[in-house]
């Protein structure tokens, strides 16, 4: 019997809706919706305007909600309000991308299809999932999927979530839900499916150090003066072993749980490879080539990371003799579980402060871990979805990276939050050439019709 909710009839869905997911995923592509630089702002309101039409050309009430920040987008999918109700998180903001400055073979802010593959700044993370989902909804509610589909979007996910939580929580009431699923996750590999138990946290830092007025000469001053990107360098060093990555600021490690026996036993039957691994990144070596070793140092332990030094001469490849009056770093920690970003802070604004006074330490990106849950009626249907969909069981691990939203999300909505995610490794989060595909697409049509309809079907 075909209720609609049949492999058959999902695969003619997305076949029929190519062109027109292409069309979307373009327009969207091609407005530069990058949060963290303050000229794109007009740029991030239109992409969110155009978000809030696309909702209501699907035929869902959508409205845009302001946030003293980039606004957030809210779509809902309603059918009565005895049957329950799913919201979907995703985000439309992207990072900053540049084919000046960075190897892009293709304009970053254009769609560009290469047989089945579209790339684009912002195609796997997240606006190709966000859409994704859409067109899964929409076939959900025309064959009669006994919910409620909201879609959340956020337009500050890569700056951290700055003004979400408090937004949800003044319009607590609009976006109540009974649960929650996230499309802003990575598979293991395209042949491992991934039903994340949790995301590391993330605290960002900016070291400032000023010792002088302007440059001086050398020949001049050098040898008396004190050069700020040398103790930076220094301070770095006494923060972190540079080969190994090893943390050496005490107690950083304190609170860190061991892996639980089945947690090991989730990661060896992963499907990690460490050679899948170099080459989805395209890294030669690593710190450590054992594949346990990785999967715990990527998914659940902390990290100490230096994203760039500023000061001094860097327009290019001369010796220009000064010395430089201040230097920058600019540093996060990734956090897990049980870590509490607070301690964290006090640990390094204590260190830096006993190894080099001078150096000033602000802080932003205050995100804790999340642990998710991995067991229960939702979780059992976005396994089955996912499996109906791509022909797989996904595997259990955790995520590497962080959304700030999902915190925010539990504390004020108090429902249980899932993760759909679609992206791939060399999809390449962040990188250049960024890229999503039509066979994430079309399955990820078919796994969130099919968990719509599942969800509808619950018992509550
Ligand atoms: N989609 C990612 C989060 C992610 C990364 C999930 C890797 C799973 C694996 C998200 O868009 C992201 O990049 N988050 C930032 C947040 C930060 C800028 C506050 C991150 O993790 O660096
Ligand atoms: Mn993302
Ligand atoms: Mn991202």
């Amino acid at each position: 019997m075909d209720d609609g909710f049949s492999r058959e009839s999902l695969k003619k869905y997305a076949e029929a809706s190519r062109a027109e997911f292409e069309k979307i995923l373009g327009d969207l592509v091609g407005i530069p919706s990058v949060s963290g630089q303050p000229e794109r702002k007009a740029d991030v309101r239109r992409s969110a305007e155009y978000a809030v039409g696309l909702l209501e050309s699907f035929g869902a009430k959508a409205k845009l909600y302001e946030t003293g920040g980039h606004p957030l987008v809210y779509g809902r999918f309603d059918r009565s309000p005895d049957l329950p109700t799913v919201t979907v998180y995703n985000h439309l903001d992207v990072q900053p991308a540049s084919k000046k400055k960075e190897p892009w073979k293709t304009e970053p802010f254009e769609l560009v299809k290469e047989g089945t593959r579209y790339f684009g700044r912002g195609t796997t993370d997240d606006k190709g999932p966000a859409v994704t989902a859409l067109f899964g909804a929409r076939y959900a509610s025309l064959n009669g999927a006994g919910a409620n589909i909201h879609f959340l979007w956020e337009l500050e996910e890569e700056i951290g979530s700055p003004h979400f939580e408090t937004t949800i929580r003044q319009h607590a009431g609009d976006f109540k839900t009974d649960s929650i699923v996230v499309s802003d996750t990575v598979w293991v590999s395209r042949s491992r499916p991934a039903q994340p138990a949790g995301l590391r946290g993330l605290q960002g830092f900016f070291f400032d150090l000023e010792t002088g007025a302007t440059d001086q000469h050398s020949g001049t001053a050098g040898g008396a003066a004190r050069n700020p990107l040398t103790e930076m360098c220094q301070l770095i060093s006494e923060c972190v072993d540079g080969k190994t990555g090893r943390v050496k600021i005490p107690g950083f490690y304190a609170d860190v749980l061991p892996p639980t026996k089945k947690e090991l036993a989730d990661l060896s039957s992963s499907g990690f490879t460490v050679s899948g691994f170099k080459k989805d990144h395209m890294y030669k070596r690593l710190r450590v080539e054992d594949p346990l070793e990785v999967m715990k140092r990527i998914w659940m332990m902390p990290t100490f990371e230096v994203h760039g030094i500023l000061g001094g001469y860097q327009e290019g490849r001369t010796v220009k003799t000064i010395i430089p009056p201040n230097a920058t770093a600019i540093v996060s920690c990734r956090l897990v579980p049980n870590m509490s970003p607070k301690k964290i802070v006090k640990l390094v604004r204590d260190f830096v402060k006993s190894k080099n006074p001078d150096v000033k330490v602000s802080v932003e990106h205050a995100l804790p871990a999340y642990s998710g849950k991995t067991t229960g009626p939702y979780a059992d249907a976005i396994r089955g979805a996912m499996k109906f969909a791509f022909g797989r069981e996904p595997v259990f691990v955790r995520e590497g990276g962080s959304i700030g939203a999902v915190l925010s999300m539990e504390r004020v909505l108090k429902t249980p939050i899932f993760f759909l995610g679609l992206s791939l490794p060399e999809h390449g989060y962040h990188a250049p050439n960024e890229n999503y595909d039509w066979d994430q697409a079309a399955g990820g049509m078919a796994a969130f019709a099919k968990y719509f309809a599942e969800v509808g079907a619950m018992k509550s």
